[in-house]
């Protein structure tokens, strides 16, 4: 039986006294939950993150990284610079940073291994453009993405691994797929790795659906049978409306 895992994603939002505040507000909300709860903060917010997390059921993952250990990469972020901090999780490839900050497929392998060798789970944001679902590729280009990803990867480490499904469209844009249209790319993305990996990383890699998740969709979605929780952006900077979709 695999965990529901939601994450929020808080993107280029609030300041590390805002972080406190927000956690502070968040933890009693969710401190029942049976369901994995993550924040992933801006870089500069970690450090109080995690130390407001401490003695609590919410982790902290960081929104990048590089895949190099360190050296002449001004304004990068080297893994062990995460994991000495207690930094758990890592999103890699999100469509924002794909669309403005030139990420491929290829560099996103390479951040999904370095992220293991350093024993970070990566949280691998996947999706399609709304060109692309007119086209009718969705499925074809999800499933490829995935497989991408995922090259080099042992089925140990599959299991271990969260994959975002995303439609670009669907994001920040309060339209959010119909929990058919978000089942059927996240019943592809485990039929992909089924293919590759076999069927046991298939059954224990968590798939998660993002976009536009709120309070009022997040049960919907989550009750699916391929949908293992969501990747949270917009409503994941509100305590209240974020512990919802958490204990969903
Ligand atoms: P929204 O929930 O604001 O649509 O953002 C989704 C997202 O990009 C999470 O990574």
């Amino acid at each position: 039986m695999r965990q529901t895992v939601v994450a929020g994603n808080w993107k280029m939002n609030k300041t590390p006294a805002q972080t406190t505040e927000l956690i502070n507000e968040l933890k009693p909300l969710v401190a029942e939950s049976a369901n994995k709860c993550i924040v992933c903060v801006p870089f500069t917010s970690l450090a109080n993150a995690i130390e407001a997390c401490k003695g609590s059921n919410i982790e902290v993952g960081a929104q990048n990284m590089y895949f190099e250990e360190s050296g002449a990469y001004t304004g990068e972020i080297a893994p062990s610079m995460l994991t000495e901090m207690g930094v758990k999780y890592v999103i890699i490839g999100h469509s924002e940073r794909r669309q403005y900050f030139a990420e491929t497929d290829e560099t996103v392998n390479k951040k999904v291994i370095k992220a293991f060798e350093h024993g970070l789970v990566p949280i691998i944001c996947v999706g399609e453009s709304l060109e692309q679902r007119e086209q009718g590729i969705t499925v074809e280009l999800v499933s490829m993405q995935t497989k991408i990803a995922l090259l080099g990867l042992s089925a140990e480490q599959v299991k271990k691994t969260i994959i975002a499904y995303e439609p670009i469209w669907a994001i920040g844009t309060g339209k959010t797929a119909t929990s058919d249209q978000a089942q059927e790319v996240c019943k592809a993305i485990r039929d992909t790795v089924a293919d590759v990996f076999g069927k046991d990383a298939a059954d224990e890699v968590i798939v998660q659906y993002g976009g536009s998740v709120n309070a009022g969709n997040s049960k919907e979605l989550f009750a699916k049978e391929d949908i293992d929780g969501g990747l949270v952006g917009g409503a994941s900077l509100k305590a209240q409306d974020f512990s919802v979709i958490v204990n969903s």
